[in-house]
């Protein structure tokens, strides 16, 4: 008995924490829509900037990496990927941009 309410337990707090995973995602892309990064990004097609997952892979062993991105996206700058420069985003909160630079790194899943 004891069991099967661990096991019970353990599947719901998965399923939570896959939820909220799938909110914080949702809600990461409808930043990036509404800020208009999608304008220039896609998650896996080069537009005028690199692919989300593009970014994701280059960054993976970086352990500064979300520091750095988010001195990008706040200050823009250009060098990394090309020659086209990415816009500041300096009206953006630190806050939002903590949360596109998470998803950001995980690929920029839509869910
Ligand atoms: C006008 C087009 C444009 C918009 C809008 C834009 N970007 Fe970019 N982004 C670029 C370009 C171009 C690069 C490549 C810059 C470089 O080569 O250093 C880039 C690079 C990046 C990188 C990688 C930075 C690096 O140094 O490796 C991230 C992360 C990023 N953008 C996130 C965002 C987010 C989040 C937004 C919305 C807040 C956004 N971008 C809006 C064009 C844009």
């Amino acid at each position: 008995m004891k069991t099967i309410a661990t096991l019970l337990l353990g599947v719901s707090t998965l399923m939570a924490s896959g939820m909220a995973a799938a909110q914080d995602n949702a809600a990461a892309a409808g930043q990036a829509n509404l800020l208009g990064c999608m304008f220039c990004h896609n998650a896996k097609a080069k537009l005028m900037g690199p692919s989300f997952e593009a970014v994701a892979d280059k960054y993976k062993d970086q352990a500064d990496a979300a520091a750095v991105l988010s001195l990008k996206i706040k200050n823009g700058g250009a060098g990394v990927w090309g020659r086209v420069p990415m816009p500041a985003h300096n009206q953006v909160p630190d806050e939002q941009i903590k949360t596109l630079v998470t998803w950001v790194l995980k690929g920029a899943p839509p869910r």
